[in-house]
């Protein structure tokens, strides 16, 4: 069964979606895993980032986005369908051609990234989530749609990442419902490590009410600066803050994964999907950052991440 793993933040901006669209470019182009990243956030960044503007565009026109999902729900329509909604073969590292993959068997092993679409309509279902269980005649929890109907599929991935928007709605518990783990990226100041206790207080809850199995991976630390004091400061706080905000939770405190993820140009370019791009190492930056090249961070995360998770090569 695959790892399914969400990445979570109340803060905007902390790099979530950069870290999750890396982390499935590392695992699919470097490490040969089939990677599914489920786009749960409206902002559409992850979709965009992995199949670009027009296809993103012809998923919409289609209805097959998760927004779509959840308006058929709400409407009673029926145009979702996850398997054609899955976008196979994304990312601007994929060299393989669509409709190759598709020919290609199940069991064979090689690395490729599948997205499954978020919406701007997904503003809409936010505020309509509740009228999913009437809508179902209470069949169904507004939380289990994802798990329901796109839940089936994850058998034939090794690494379900799940990019969640900066908030804990129904649209995210979604996300959370169907995750064994998730991961909290965050800058190391005050503005973006204030929500973790509110995020492993309410997973906690979750875990218990809805009887979930999902647990803290670890807290990834993004956007370092090494030069700012105010970061160097925010990395010495961080274990004591994690420790407080996970101690009336029933887990144990997470790690703080030792790959610190660097500021740097490279990362901020690697989400424009239309650049073009040779390799891994230049998508990712050859410039020296700290000491090593700056692609080498999402290697050493990837590794972190397979580490934690016992997927050791
Ligand atoms: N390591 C990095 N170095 C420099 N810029 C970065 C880095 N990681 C992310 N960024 C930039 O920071 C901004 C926020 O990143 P991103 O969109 O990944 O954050 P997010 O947490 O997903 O935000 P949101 O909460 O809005 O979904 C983007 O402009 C992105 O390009
Ligand atoms: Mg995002």
């Amino acid at each position: 069964m695959p790892h399914v793993i969400s990445f979570i933040n109340l803060k905007g901006g902390v790099a979530k979606t950069t870290t999750a669209v890396q982390l499935a470019d590392t695992l699919a182009f470097m490490k040969r895993k089939r990677v599914l990243v489920l786009d749960l956030d409206p902002q559409t960044n992850a979709t965009l980032a992995l199949i670009g503007e027009e296809r993103w565009e012809q998923a919409d026109e289609r209805g097959q986005t998760l927004a779509h999902l959840f308006l058929d729900l709400l409407g009673g329509t029926r145009s979702f369908s996850p398997e054609r909604a899955i976008v196979r073969g994304a990312s601007n590292l994929n060299t393989i051609p669509a409709d190759m993959i598709d020919q290609l068997p199940e069991d064979v092993q090689y690395g490729r990234v599948d997205v499954l679409p978020s919406s701007i309509r997904l503003i809409d279902v936010q505020d309509r989530m509740q009228d999913i269980a009437a809508r179902t005649n209470y069949s169904l929890s507004p939380m289990a749609v994802v798990q329901k109907y796109v839940g089936p599929l994850f058998g034939r991935y090794d690494y379900v990442l799940i990019d969640c928007p900066p908030n804990l709605g129904f649209i995210t518990q979604n996300g959370l419902e169907v995750s064994d783990h998730y991961l909290i990226p965050t800058i190391p100041d005050r503005m973006s490590t204030y929500g973790i206790p509110q995020i492993a207080g309410k997973i906690d809850e979750l875990r218990r009410d809805r009887n979930l199995r999902i647990r803290c991976l670890g807290v990834v630390v993004t956007k370092f600066q090494s030069n700012s004091s105010q970061h160097k400061q925010g990395l010495a706080r961080l274990p004591g803050d994690l420790k407080a905000a996970f101690a009336y939770t029933n887990e144990d405190t997470p790690p703080i994964l030792q790959t610190v993820m660097p500021q740097t140009n490279a990362s901020a370019e690697a989400t424009v999907f239309e650049r073009e791009v040779k390799n891994y190492p230049v998508k990712y930056g050859t410039g020296l950052v700290g000491g090593q090249a700056a692609y080498k961070y999402g290697l050493d995360l990837a590794a972190e991440v397979q580490a934690l998770l016992g997927d050791e090569e």
